[in-house]
């Protein structure tokens, strides 16, 4: 059975055609081109297909398209031209929070539905929030880490009073 859904990615309007069981994650990728997301286990174990849906974090590939209806489908890709991406992109760098690179979109996806939420969430709120993600490599210390860092850079950025939003 074949079907038009349409739902909001990164602030556009798409209509997709196709099985509404599909799941999202091969949507996102084979329809839109979007390739941040991953394919890891395909079974909901990972995090490394996860997008946000309505803005809380799920995995992409044990979502089925009919689930994202009407919804807003945020991708990595939406979220660096937020100030939480663009935050938490100068966080995995300069820690070098990556090795194989694999796990990295599902992280800071799962760390900016935190950090939207929660700016300056601690230590204990960022390994809780990332209870769902996996990394292969072994680089959750500094994982941690990045994330921390992108709350305080906007810690930081809120108390300054925001200039880059301003416009100053
Ligand atoms: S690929 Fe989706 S959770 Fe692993
Ligand atoms: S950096 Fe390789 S899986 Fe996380």
């Amino acid at each position: 059975m074949t079907e038009h859904v349409t739902f909001v990615v990164n602030g556009v309007e798409r209509t997709v055609t196709g099985s509404p069981d599909v799941p999202l994650l091969y949507v996102l990728r084979n329809d839109l081109g979007l390739m941040a997301a991953k394919f890891g286990c395909g079974m909901g174990l990972c995090g490394t297909c996860t997008v946000l849906l309505d803005g809380r974090p799920v995995h992409s590939c044990d979502t089925p398209l009919w689930a994202a209806a009407g919804k807003t489908v945020a991708t990595l890709e939406g979220i660096l031209d937020e100030p939480v991406g663009a935050a938490l992109e100068r966080g995995f760098l300069d820690h070098q929070a990556l090795q194989c690179g694999y796990c990295t979109a599902g992280m800071m996806v799962t760390a900016a539905a935190l950090l939207r939420e929660k700016p300056n969430a601690d230590e204990d709120a960022v390994r809780a929030a990332l209870s769902r993600n996996l990394c292969r490599c072994g680089a959750h210390q500094r994982i941690v880490a990045a994330i921390r860092s992108a709350a305080q850079q906007l810690a930081n950025s809120a108390s300054a009073g925001n200039p880059a939003e301003d416009g100053q």
